[in-house]
């Protein structure tokens, strides 16, 4: 039975992780003893982060890429691989909440960019990381979704639907791949004690505070709770977990 959470020897990819629920993450991969790459839109506070990491005593790198181009995420994974020789797990993290409004009132642009980054930069991610994972045959990936990828919520409609494509996107890359070693689930956590949910309350306090009471535990999550599950669903302990979505909510979507 392999149920270890140790990543001694292996190495890891977590986009958006300058802060929340990606730095959560990569921390915690980095405890477990793997090697990290992190990679963030944010030069500043990716590089602090990793600074941080690395006087703790951990072998992170810091790769500045917008996961939006994809040039930059195929060189993302490439930097990874020649820094520490190997990719075996990766978490696509990096996502950007659109402004509340209404369809008949949100704007192209809203829209545009959060596909760009939430939809379209998870694919970015999976396609140049499976071309890597798929020539040794082995790795597992984790793409972020939220509990906007299943249920739906007035005023979110391109977050919905960027959230509810990381579900489609995950389930047909797991399929290709689920006899070639390699394994692609999805985590959905609901709100999250982030920077993104801190800058949602101060916009829109009522929204927010309507939410959190409707949480059966009453409370945020925090990020560490998102980035054990991930942790699990990368884990031999996981072998046989393919093309799912866990859901770390606090039950919210268990009502
Ligand atoms: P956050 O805003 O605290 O951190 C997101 C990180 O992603 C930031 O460091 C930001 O610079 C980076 N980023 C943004 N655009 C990027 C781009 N184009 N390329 C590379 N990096 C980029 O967000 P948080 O809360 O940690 O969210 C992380 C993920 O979890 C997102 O995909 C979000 O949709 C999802 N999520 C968060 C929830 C929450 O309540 N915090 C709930 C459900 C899902």
């Amino acid at each position: 039975m392999t149920s270890t959470l140790s990543f001694d020897g292996k190495v890891a990819l977590v986009t958006g992780a300058a802060a929340g629920i990606g730095l959560a993450t990569a921390t915690a991969f980095a405890e477990a003893g793997a090697a990290v790459t992190l990679a963030d839109i944010n030069g500043d506070a990716l590089h602090d982060a990793a600074d941080k990491l690395e006087a703790a005593g951990h072998r992170v790198i810091g790769v500045a890429c917008d996961v939006t181009d994809e040039p930059s995420v195929a060189a993302l994974v490439a930097d990874t691989v020649t820094a520490f020789g190997r990719l075996d797990a990766a978490f696509n993290n990096a996502g950007i909440q659109a402004p509340v409004a209404d369809t008949a009132d949100a704007t192209g642009d809203d829209f545009d960019q959060v596909i760009a980054i939430n939809l379209r930069g998870v694919w970015n991610c999976l396609k140049h990381e499976l071309r890597h994972m798929r020539q040794v045959g082995s790795g597992a990936i984790v793409n972020c979704s939220s509990q906007s990828g299943l249920v739906g919520m007035a005023g979110l409609g391109a977050y919905t639907a960027s959230k509810h494509g990381v579900l489609g996107l995950t389930k047909c890359a797991a399929l290709e791949y689920a006899a070639r070693g390699i394994r692609i689930n999805t985590i959905c956590p609901g709100p999250t004690d982030t920077p993104m949910v801190a800058a949602a309350l101060a916009d829109h306090p009522d929204h927010m505070t309507h939410l959190v009471n409707g949480i059966p535990a009453r409370r945020l999550g925090h990020p560490e709770e998102i980035a054990s599950a991930v942790l699990w669903l990368c884990s031999p302990g996981a072998g046989f977990v393919i093309g799912q979505h866990l859901t770390a909510d606090g039950g919210l979507t268990t009502q």
